[in-house]
């Protein structure tokens, strides 16, 4: 208990730009960002080159294309990856998402609109309840729905035949994906992270459509703070533009890149104020952890979910983060990045 909590990282009004989890100004970027073919898709090189595969394959053989099933942190581009995907593929795609088939019937009327050859993408598949899960099996199997008619004895089962449709679903949490559902999916695509350099060219991309001049070295500085994240890296480029459009000639140079980022908080590494905030709670009020993430989740008044899918991926990639089965541990990364002192005793 050697570090005290500095007063400027208590309450802050500040809205976290670094967090990848989608927010409302993102709906606009990503329409207009958003690559339409696997040509403008910049990254996850693999992951294109197994897709690209499989639908000529697929095209060939006259076939629906398979189920499949992206896997990663949050807006490294599973969403955009389904729109790329029915665009090469010529089809049609409806999206929803876990939380938001609370009803069977719900599935029911979503599937039995759809049409040879669309393409349904289920966001934040692990959220679906398991009676949605459960009636999804012999759709995704048998393109049948079953229908219960009735209570009791007297109970009947409908069985409507569905078009030969995709499911293409998403998550941030693969491991709360039940085993029949996983098994369910032709084909399993994790995203990794993007290298500084792809976000560099992401950012260079993003900025020629959205007519921002920005220089190499500008979006050198965006690119290192972006969490090599996609998202991020856009949201960082708006924000940056604003700056340099109100204190610079309107370009983003590196020194203009830079200052926006101090007055945004967040250091060389792309760390905000939240981030570094849950590694000093960590340190002072647990001594370093172990700490379990719901004790963790209260103390730094954030939702558990959150910390998990949100703050920590990063954190655990830069090493500063680490998961134990007796729960979260600062690292001596950690506490160096920090400028503390780890004390073991
Ligand atoms: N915008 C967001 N993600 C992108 C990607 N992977 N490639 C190109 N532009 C993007």
């Amino acid at each position: 208990m050697n570090n005290p909590l500095p007063p400027e990282e208590e309450n802050s009004a500040i809205d976290f730009v670094t967090m990848p989890a989608k927010k409302k100004e993102d709906r606009l970027l990503d329409s207009t960002l958003r690559p339409r073919t696997f040509e403008d898709y910049i990254g996850q090189k693999k992951v294109k080159e197994s897709l690209s595969i499989i639908m000529e394959a697929t095209k060939l053989r006259s076939e629906p294309l398979e189920h499949l099933l992206f896997y990663g942190p949050a807006g490294l581009g599973k969403t955009t990856l389904a729109h790329i995907i029915t665009y090469e593929m010529r089809s049609k795609l409806k999206i929803t998402s876990g939380p938001a088939l609370e009803r069977t019937g719900d599935l029911a009327s979503l599937l039995t609109n759809l049409e040879d050859g669309d393409i349904l993408f289920i966001d934040e598949i692990h959220r679906l309840n398991r009676t949605i899960e459960e009636a999804l099996y012999p759709a995704m199997e048998d393109f049948r729905f079953d229908i219960v008619v009735g209570k009791g004895p007297s109970a009947q089962v409908l069985e409507l035949n569905l078009p030969r449709f995709t499911l293409i679903g998403a998550t941030t949490r693969i491991g709360l994906l039940t085993n029949p559902m996983r098994s369910r999916f032709g084909g399993l695509f994790r995203l990794d992270l993007y290298s500084t350099d792809e976000i560099e060219e992401i950012i260079k991309r993003s900025a020629s459509l959205l007519k921002i001049p920005v220089e190499s070295a500008g979006a050198n500085v965006i690119a290192r703070c972006s969490r090599h994240n996609p998202r991020v890296a856009n949201r960082l480029l708006k924000r940056v533009r604003d700056f340099a459009e109100v204190r610079g000639g309107g370009i983003i140079t590196e020194k203009i890149a830079n200052q926006a980022l101090k007055i945004l908080e967040i250091d060389d590494i792309g760390l905000e104020k939240l981030d570094r905030r849950i590694l000093k709670v960590i340190i002072e009020k647990f001594n370093g952890g172990p700490v379990g993430i719901q004790t963790l989740a209260a103390a730094v008044g954030d939702e558990e979910d959150t910390l998990v899918d949100v703050y920590e991926p990063y954190l655990m990639e830069l090493g500063f983060l680490a998961r134990t089965p007796r729960g979260r541990i600062v690292t001596p990364a950690g506490y160096r990045h920090l400028g503390m002192v780890c004390d073991p005793s």
